[in-house]
């Protein structure tokens, strides 16, 4: 069996968001959605089921999508595609609307509310069956399929997931730098000149027990 036959499937790619029962939201990127029925209106929604936004939408029975335009900035694929919601704000990192207490990227061809009808439970996935409650055309732009993802996106959505976490790692650093104090450890006087105390002369002092610069630690 040839599986990338299955690829020959298209498919376009959404921005899918659940809130939990507090109002935290979470989402994922998909391309598993298509409609199945007319009446009622019926789409099918495929979710790993080690997704956090699946597990969501099994307790609260609703959720959004979002449909991609090509040109969405490849970030947004990232943030949705590459992290899970049970570690990260995902929406925070994105311009979007909540409406009815499900988020929605601000850029987006289309909007979908539905409400879950079937679930039906695979060893990798699970589907759900809805109906679609609401739905707004909101753009006339080019939908991005999954076969536009393959064949050119991926890289710099890769790369822009790659910055963002350089950028994370960066502000990290400087919030621990910034936190810590150097703190005597004889008397335990805590250092709070103007100058930085790495570039204070080699003969300071500790003005309280006198001890030199090498008994001080950063705490
Ligand atoms: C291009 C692309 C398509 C994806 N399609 C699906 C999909 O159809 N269903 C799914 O459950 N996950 C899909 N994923 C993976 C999820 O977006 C990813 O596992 C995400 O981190 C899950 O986040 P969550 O734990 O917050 O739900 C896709 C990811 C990418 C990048």
């Amino acid at each position: 069996m040839d599986e990338s036959a299955l690829f020959k499937l298209t498919h376009g790619l959404y921005v899918l968001g659940a809130a939990e029962k507090g109002g935290r939201l979470c989402g994922s990127v998909v391309d598993a959605v298509m409609q199945v029925a007319n009446k009622p209106l019926v789409i099918a929604l495929s979710c790993h089921n080690n997704s956090y936004t699946k597990s969501v939408i099994e307790q609260s029975g609703v959720f959004s999508l979002s449909v991609l335009c090509k040109n969405v900035a490849p970030f947004v694929v990232a943030n949705f595609g590459f992290q899970s919601s049970r570690n990260v704000n995902k929406w925070d990192n994105v311009d979007y609307e909540l409406k009815d207490g499900l988020p929605y990227l601000k850029q987006n061809l289309a909007e979908i509310r539905a409400k879950v009808l079937q679930r039906i439970v695979y060893d990798s996935n699970t589907l759900f069956l809805a109906e679609v409650i609401d739905s707004r055309n909101t753009d006339c732009g080019e939908p991005l399929t999954y076969n536009n993802y393959r064949d050119y996106f991926k890289n710099d959505v890769i790369k822009s997931f790659n910055d963002y976490k350089q950028q994370k790692e960066k502000e990290k650093e400087m919030a621990e730098n910034t936190e810590k104090k150097w703190v005597c450890t004889v008397c335990e006087y805590v250092y709070d000149g103007d100058v930085p105390f790495e570039e204070l002369p080699d003969d300071y002092v500790c003005p309280v027990c006198g001890v030199g610069k090498d008994m001080f630690e950063q705490r």
